[in-house]
């Protein structure tokens, strides 16, 4: 199925902290945006790329895709107020001919190609498919730093990207929140709002998301790793 990937890159990365917004900040010596569009680079069906920034990175976001050596249209647009707000927008510049779209965090510079392909399969079949890992810690449910309940963590999974979807359904999911006032952290959520049903497709703690400074590190060791 012809495919639209969104890069979400928008995010000032207010709890990393550097000085610059996190999709900028390289990771084994390449910005984290940088890794993502290489990545997506490599898709088959891929007709066009959709990158969300920060105002005034668009050109930025331009070097880092000629760099990444796109041979597919790439839409660069300054994101919205929240990572919900970039994917509308992104979404609404994605082409009428695609029917598939795969939504990225650029925060996550180490997803796989296979994952991306896999998410795609998935939702090809089944119309939504995120990649996600089953919980590993015991859970609590905490108010005021005390525990109030150990959450059985059985079933649970911790949500990732890459997310796929049927082109339509997404919209249809965004425009269904929009006119709810219905915030999510993911696209999966609101396309569970619909009562449709949303694939998992497992993944690996490899696939990182890096939030803070201590993750930035552990980023550099998984680089250097897999630089080898
Ligand atoms: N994002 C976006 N538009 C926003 C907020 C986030 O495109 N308004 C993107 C980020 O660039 C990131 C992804 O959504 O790739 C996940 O967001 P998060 O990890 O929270 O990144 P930041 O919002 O940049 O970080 P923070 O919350 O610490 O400021
Ligand atoms: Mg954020």
């Amino acid at each position: 199925m012809r495919t639209s990937a969104i890069i979400v890159a928008a995010g000032s990365g207010s709890r990393l902290a550097v000085g610059q917004p996190k999709a900028f900040v390289t990771v084994g010596g390449r910005t984290m945006l940088c890794h993502s569009l290489s990545t997506v680079a490599a898709l088959a069906e891929l007709v066009e790329v959709v990158v969300t920034v920060p105002g005034a990175m668009e050109n930025e976001a331009r070097a880092e895709a000629r760099r990444a050596g796109l041979n597919v249209p790439v839409k660069v647009t300054e994101g919205g107020a929240e990572r919900q707000d970039s994917v509308r927008i992104a979404l609404g510049l994605t082409s009428a001919e695609s029917e598939l779209v795969v939504i990225h965090d650029a925060a996550r510079p180490f997803a796989p190609l296979a994952l991306f392909e896999r998410c795609i399969e998935a939702a090809v079949r089944s119309g939504a498919a995120i990649a996600a890992i089953p919980a590993a810690d015991t859970l609590k449910r905490v108010e005021e730093r005390r525990i109030l309940e150990t959450v059985p963590r059985a079933g649970l999974y911790q949500a990732q990207t890459p997310q796929a979807f049927r082109r339509q359904l997404l919209i249809a999911a965004h425009e269904h929140a929009r006119t709810r006032r219905i915030s999510a952290t993911d696209d999966a959520d609101l396309v569970e709002r619909l009562g449709e049903i949303v694939e998992i497709v497992e993944a690996s703690a490899l696939n990182l998301k890096i939030t803070t400074r201590s993750d930035l590190e552990i980023a550099e060791a998984i680089a250097a790793t897999l630089a080898r």
